[in-house]
């Protein structure tokens, strides 16, 4: 990509900002965006940020109808002595990558998308909120945007990034949510697209939530594509079970995303002699664990969700009741020091910040 600089395009008048007690996850969005094109002929050009305002696009544009696209999750934290920083940035950029590859979209240059988020988050920086557990939520995102109804990949794109002041994900919050395990629908087979964030993974994974949310699930918990035996992910999340004194988390096999946080995790436990294990765990296994009394955690881990304990998982029609329907030791310490680097409150023994 041709070096290139940035232009600006401030609005006049700003949005009043919410009460940041009161903050969903991802229902209000701040004042600006980042938008930069891309084209066959061009290639990525034209790096703009401009008011946050819908886009114009040709009903025709293939993301509408084939839905070509990808996109990334990252968070800006404020410290209390008012710095802003992000959390391993460049891994999220890495991955963005991997997707459009993936995808057939073309690369982005990684540092210049990053540089790109910083200045957009310093030109926002007044949005990001202070109650605790808030933050401003980063998604950057790619869609194919030319007019065209063949299928194939598209000869242009546009790269947007959009930021949302944030609070927990789900509605219990840090509380331990409720999984049912998906014994109908799967998320991705080998081959497939599942290591990608791409929203078609997401949209396929809508039915199985549906059915269960009245029941109090939370989301569910995916198994292999093929012999609905060995678990996978939760969609938001990746998983982590603590059993017999072991915590141990599926191992990456191209279905399962990558996990920016999940990644994370592994690095604090071996850090802290906790042993982690990546391998494939079967249902069989875990319920086995449950009934021997040897399942000792359980909780997911993601950029939006952080750490999120699991305090029931149903499988079929038996209900694990994983430590009493508790926060574990495990996932508190993972949390409290997660957030502790990232809100700056604590060491960060890995170089994992950086700031904006
Ligand atoms: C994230 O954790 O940032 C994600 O992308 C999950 C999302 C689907 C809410």
């Amino acid at each position: 990509m041709e070096e290139q600089s940035i232009q600006m395009n401030l609005c006049s008048t700003r949005k009043e900002k919410p009460d940041s007690d009161q903050l969903e996850f991802g229902k209000i969005f701040t004042d600006h965006m980042f938008i930069m094109d891309y084209s066959d002929e061009k290639g990525w050009h034209d790096a703009r940020i401009t008011p946050y305002e819908p886009l114009r696009l040709d009903p025709s544009a293939m993301i509408f109808h084939y839905g070509q696209s990808v996109f990334e999750g990252l968070k800006a934290y404020l410290t209390s002595e008012g710095k802003v920083q992000l959390f391993r940035p460049e891994k999220n950029m890495q991955r963005l990558n991997r997707s459009n590859n993936r995808l057939c979209i073309p690369p982005i240059d990684e540092e210049f998308a990053l540089q790109a988020i910083k200045q957009l988050v310093a030109v926002e920086k007044d949005w990001i909120p202070r109650a605790e557990g808030t933050s401003l939520y980063i998604r950057p995102f790619i869609i194919s945007t030319e007019p065209y109804l063949g299928v194939a990949p598209s000869s242009h794109y546009q790269f947007i990034v959009i930021l949302s002041p944030v609070g927990a994900y789900y509605k219990e919050g840090i509380n331990p949510v409720k999984i049912a395990v998906e014994n109908q629908y799967v998320r991705a087979v080998l081959g497939g697209t599942g290591e990608a964030k791409t929203g078609g993974n997401y949209a396929s994974s809508l039915k199985a939530q549906e059915m269960v949310a009245d029941q109090g699930f939370a989301q569910v918990l995916w198994l292999d594509g093929v012999e609905k035996k060995y678990i996978e992910e939760v969609g938001s999340m990746n998983v982590f079970f603590k059993i017999n004194g072991e915590v141990v988390t599926p191992a990456l096999n191209g279905s399962i995303l990558e996990g920016v946080t999940r990644n994370s995790v592994i690095k604090l436990l071996k850090h802290w002699n906790v042993p982690i294990v990546e391998r494939k765990i079967s249902m069989e296994e875990l319920a086995k664990a449950n009934k021997d009394g040897t399942l000792e955690e359980a909780f997911g881990a993601g950029t939006a969700a952080v750490i999120s304990p699991i305090g029931q998982l149903t499988w079929n029609d038996e209900d694990f009741v994983i430590n009493h329907g508790k926060t574990g030791k495990i996932a508190k310490r993972l949390y409290d020091t997660l957030t502790g680097i990232q809100y700056g409150k604590e060491s960060d023994p890995f170089d994992w910040i950086v700031e904006v």
